[in-house]
């Protein structure tokens, strides 16, 4: 009986003078393939496994058992890297354990931006601790500490080594390109972001990794870590998520279908459906509201935490009186016992 496991990619990437990982790509990544392809790797008999960098003799016997094991097409993508000039690698992930490898780590943000797994879909514990720092260049990944050497070395071949970013994710457009997708500056899209069908992100739009949009959505905004934006939601000019990486907390924010942040607005809280935030009003946790019902009369003052999920609301800052209002479609009574239905 072939039981799944929950990932494989056979990769190819780059090394440090230390022979350490810096980054990898997978031009195809599976989710939850036959155990088949784990067998074909155990036979191999690596000693660091999801780490080791594969020999050609190795790739050739992976690319046999591979094919032996009616798995054509990482076969053929194991013959492809037979001839790689860079180190290739063969990641087996048995379970959705936290990454403990550079490469694993690598090969669970291809499942994202692949659209294999949705934000939270796999899990990524640990993930930023374990990927190094790297300068991204236009001869590709290079180790910070052999940076000078590299830059002296292509200067005195009157050439300059254009370094594009130093960060520990690269842009996701260099390793994946999913279909449907408009992105006006790619930078602003990091490796591990989601981006569905019909997604568009303008220039001041981010997505972070971990992070991304359901279909189809305008994304002039920030999606920071963790933040997941449902169908037909627009994010307007340089509005913000609040992510969960630093200073967050735990809650995971996401924002609903067919919702609107304003321009410059941001939203601390998750949203439900039909949400609208107006322009330049942040909401985040603590944020007293004042609730109107849908004669624009005050039924009682909420924190906006108390709001997280529920649909149909218009967050706005009263432009007189300086406070938050939250208007609905609600009357007195049904918006009263909505409030404290979990009372
Ligand atoms: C919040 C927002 C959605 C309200 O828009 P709206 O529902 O069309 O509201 P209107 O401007 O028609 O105003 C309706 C009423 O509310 C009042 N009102 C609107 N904003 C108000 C505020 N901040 N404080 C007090 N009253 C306000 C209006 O004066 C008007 O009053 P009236 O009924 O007495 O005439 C809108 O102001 C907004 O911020 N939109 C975001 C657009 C955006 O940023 N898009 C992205 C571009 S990149």
């Amino acid at each position: 009986m072939t039981t799944n496991i929950f990932a494989f990619g056979l990769g190819v990437g780059t090394h440090n003078n230390k022979g350490e990982w810096l980054e990898i790509f997978y031009p195809e990544p599976v989710l939850s393939p036959g155990s088949a392809i784990a067998n074909c790797v155990a036979e191999l008999g690596l000693s660091e496994s999801n780490n080791a960098n594969l020999s050609a003799e190795q790739l050739m016997q992976l690319e046999s058992s591979l094919i032996e094991a009616g798995e054509a097409e990482q076969a053929k993508i194991a013959g492809k890297l037979i001839h790689s000039q860079s180190p290739v690698v063969a990641v087996v992930l048995t379970q959705d354990s936290p990454p403990s490898t550079v490469p694993e780590a690598y090969l669970k943000l291809h499942l994202l931006s692949h659209r294999l797994v949705k934000p939270h879909g796999t899990d990524l514990t640990g993930a930023f601790g374990i990927l190094p720092n790297v300068a991204w260049t236009n001869e590709g990944a290079i180790d910070l500490a052999e940076l000078p050497r590299r830059q002296l070395a292509a200067r005195l071949k009157g050439e300059v080594l254009e370094v594009s970013c130093v960060d520990k994710f690269p842009k996701m457009t260099n390793y994946v390109v999913p279909d449907g997708v408009r992105i006006a500056h790619t930078a602003r899209v990091r490796l591990g972001a989601y981006l569905g069908k019909g997604t568009t992100i303008m220039h001041e739009g981010f997505v972070n990794f971990n992070a991304g949009t359901e279909v189809p959505g305008m994304i002039e905004g920030r999606i920071f870590a963790g933040v997941f934006i449902g169908k037909g939601s627009d994010l307007g000019g340089s509005s913000s998520t609040l992510g969960t990486l630093s200073g967050g907390g735990n809650i995971v924010i996401s924002v609903g279908e067919e919702c609107l942040l304003g321009a410059n607005a941001g939203v601390g809280i998750p949203l439900g459906d039909r949400c609208t935030i107006e322009a330049g009003l942040f909401i985040t946790a603590g944020t007293k509201v004042t609730m109107l019902d849908n004669k624009g009369n005050s039924v009682e003052n909420v924190k906006a935490r108390e709001l997280a999920g529920k649909s149909d609301l218009l967050f706005r800052r009263n432009s007189t009186s300086g406070a938050v209002e939250c208007l609905t479609n609600r009357s007195a009574v049904e918006l009263n016992s909505e409030l404290h239905a979990h009372n």
